[in-house]
């Protein structure tokens, strides 16, 4: 083994060993879910309230009484986003400058949604002003990038909670406790994607071409790594959540091989991410085929999980129902006749899907987990302390989401380097 990868193994193995992933932190998560309903006033700023923004702000607002919380500040560089920023949150103060609404008293915690290469400096700012923050994942552009805004939450010793919002949902919560506990027995492959079907484009002002990359930003390479830091980010985060375990390397393949408009990143991508004990996780992503939809794909040799779908399938599934009379005589004479069919042995027959449904893991669950998170994050700062692992959690997916790219871009295994290791 390569000096590199032997240290990479090294740190690999002992991030899976620490308390990091433990069901511990999946108890406090649970924990951190509960309205709580007391304690002191949690005054929030929003930076950014474009599109997630702004679906956060709606949240804040139907939780904002039952969990004592209050917008009161929002900023955005963007006049029309600003102005729907100041239709849900009417009452609270507007800025354009997110240094000014950093001045603000009582300011307890930010959330910051602005776009991927606006994260880092804005976050740091934050956090250097005693203030927590709610950061939008990915973590940030650029792997220093990131790298800096993890040195700034550990040098303040302010909260900074990152928007993975599977890590709240309870679907996941209880899959995750299934997958530590052993039921799905020993996990060697998981294959995730996301795939749409649409040009992910957004209209701009038919008189203000200029504003094409500040709108448009996830299609341009300064600013997003498209389809990597957008969607796999999520799913990266939930592969080494399953595996408690960092891959060691990753190699992958991507391109822009259907919209062909000037975007910079790619719609069409492929990857592998090998963790030390052999496991393989099997990422592809694209928008333009939607079929498939979205999923990560947990296998073990006892089960398999479909948290997105709110399923774990059973390798040995409970025998169906037995059919009426007719239909079972019917099968019995097929079975007879395909049964004599010489054809050197069994091995010949196809391996077909499980027909088997599974079984919903949260009856009836129909959060995404967002509302779950900021309930959890409202918690935290009030109590002024994080949440056990749960940056660490984000800041390897953010980390590994971007050798990811890194994969793609320049062809090669990558791995990670211990500059990057906290
Ligand atoms: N957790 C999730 O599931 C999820 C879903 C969607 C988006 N996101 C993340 O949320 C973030 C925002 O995405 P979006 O779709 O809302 O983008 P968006 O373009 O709709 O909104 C971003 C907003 O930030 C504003 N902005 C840019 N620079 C700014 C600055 N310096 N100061 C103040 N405002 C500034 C823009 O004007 C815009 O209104 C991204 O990081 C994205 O990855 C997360």
């Amino acid at each position: 083994m390569k000096d590199q990868s032997r240290r990479t193994f090294i740190k690999s193995s002992l991030f899976a060993g620490s308390a990091l992933l433990a069901p511990v932190s999946l108890m406090s998560l649970m924990g951190q879910q509960k309205l709580t309903g007391v304690g002191s006033k949690v005054h929030l700023g929003v930076i950014g309230t474009g599109s997630r923004g702004i679906y956060l702000m709606q949240i804040i607002n139907s939780i904002a009484a039952e969990n004592n919380m209050e917008i009161v500040a929002i900023c955005d560089n963007y006049a029309p986003n600003l102005e729907m920023g100041q239709s849900i949150a009417p009452g609270a103060k507007a800025f354009t400058d997110y240094r000014k609404l950093l001045e603000v008293k009582p300011l307890d915690a930010v959330i910051i949604a602005t776009p991927l290469n606006e994260h880092a400096h804005i976050t740091i700012d934050a956090l250097d002003n005693g203030i927590h923050v709610f950061c939008e994942k990915a973590m940030a552009r650029t792997m220093d990038d990131t790298l800096a805004m993890a040195q700034a939450h550990l040098r303040t010793g302010r909260i900074l909670h990152i928007g993975h919002q599977r890590l709240f949902d309870p679907k996941f919560l209880r899959g995750m406790k299934m997958a530590h506990d052993g039921e799905l027995g020993q996990i060697t492959q998981i294959r995730a994607y996301w795939h749409r079907n649409n040009d992910w484009r957004r209209p701009v002002p038919a008189d203000k071409p200029e504003l094409e990359r500040q709108i448009n930003w996830r299609l341009y390479k300064d600013y997003s790594c498209g389809l990597m830091t957008e969607l796999a980010c999520h799913q990266i985060q939930v592969a080494n959540w399953a595996k408690k375990a960092l891959p060691v390397e990753v190699r992958g393949t991507g391109s822009i091989s259907f919209w062909k408009d000037g975007r910079e990143v790619e719609d069409n991508l492929a990857l592998i991410y090998s963790y030390a004990d052999g496991t393989q996780l099997i990422y592809d992503s694209m928008i333009q085929n939607r079929k498939y939809g979205l999923e990560e794909q947990i296998m073990g040799h006892l089960g398999t999980l479909e948290p997105e779908s709110n399923r774990f399938f059973s390798e040995n599934p409970p025998a169906p129902p037995k059919p009426a009379g007719i239909v079972q005589l019917i099968q019995d004479l097929e079975k007879n006749v395909f049964g004599s069919v010489p054809i050197g042995s069994s091995s010949w027959a196809p391996e077909v899907a499980m027909t088997y449904k599974g079984e919903e893991l949260v009856p009836g669950n129909n959060t995404d987990g967002s509302l779950e998170q900021l309930i959890g994050f409202a918690n935290s700062v009030r109590e002024g302390k994080p949440i056990p692992g749960l940056f660490e959690q984000c800041y390897y997916g953010s980390v590994w989401t971007l050798l990811g790219q890194e994969a793609i871009d320049t062809g090669k295994v990558v791995t990670l380097s211990e500059k990057y290791v906290i």
